[in-house]
């Protein structure tokens, strides 16, 4: 294409006359769509920050934002209300949701528990606690299996993280999972490390700690 000479039509564009390191640059004249779009967001900007910044009008990100916030905190406040260790334990006895949960339990807690929930793999001491005996340091009730699992374990180096990314739903599944190998009413034992033993850390409201049996 040999269109190095400048052109004389009004509508077309021009090469300009300065050559920089061998490149030579065309006066294109703009569109004028695209001139009258450019013209109408200025204008709209001059409303935009008169009517957002200056007058108030409308709702900031941050307002928006800390509504949608409410709205989810409360969502999640009445999914928890409605839990309690009697709908627990009738989760545990539900074949569906027992499933579910043991998939989320041999995705995401399988590591550390194991398997077979015994925190030994082939002898080996697994991380975790076992979950399918009846002492537990934090409590037996199915509320403060949840509390912890919701929470992590308060001392966090002891390596129980918090799981409450996974969302209440798959949570009460995974206790459900857990308490499936379990029988309500059974007898519970705090073990001798157990903060709720020492009386260290204050159970939740809702879950009282189990006396041990001695
Ligand atoms: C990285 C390893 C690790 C993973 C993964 C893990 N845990 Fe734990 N878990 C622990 C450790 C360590 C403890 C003991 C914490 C302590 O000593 O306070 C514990 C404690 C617990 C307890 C309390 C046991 C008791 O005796 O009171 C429950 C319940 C529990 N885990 C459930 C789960 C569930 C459910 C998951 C999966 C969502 C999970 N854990 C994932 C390491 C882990």
């Amino acid at each position: 294409m040999n269109s190095a000479e400048p052109s004389s039509k009004s509508n077309e564009p021009t090469l300009r006359g300065h050559v920089y390191d061998g490149i030579q640059e065309y006066d294109q004249k703009l569109p004028n769509w695209w001139l009258f779009t450019w013209y109408i967001t200025m204008v709209w900007f001059v409303i935009g920050w008169l009517a957002y910044y200056q007058l108030g009008y409308g709702r900031t990100d941050h307002e928006l934002i800390g509504e949608q916030m409410a709205k989810i905190e409360a969502v999640r406040a009445k999914e928890l209300e409605a839990i309690d260790d009697k709908k627990l334990w009738e989760m545990s006895r539900t074949p569906e949701v027992v499933e579910a949960g043991k998939a989320t339990f041999m995705a995401t807690c399988v590591a550390c528990h194991a398997a077979d929930l015994s925190a030994h793999l082939a002898g080996v001491k697994l991380p975790g606690l076992p979950l399918n005996d009846t002492e537990w340091k934090h409590g037996g009730n199915p509320t403060q299996l949840m509390t912890i699992v919701r929470k992590g374990a308060p001392d966090i180096t002891k390596g129980m993280a918090s799981w409450e990314a996974l969302g209440i739903k798959k949570i009460t599944e995974v206790v459900a999972f857990v308490m499936s190998h379990h029988k309500e009413g059974e007898p519970v034992t705090l073990a001798a490390d157990s903060p709720l033993k020492q009386g260290t850390a204050p159970a939740t409201p809702s879950a009282a700690p189990v006396a041990p049996k001695s």
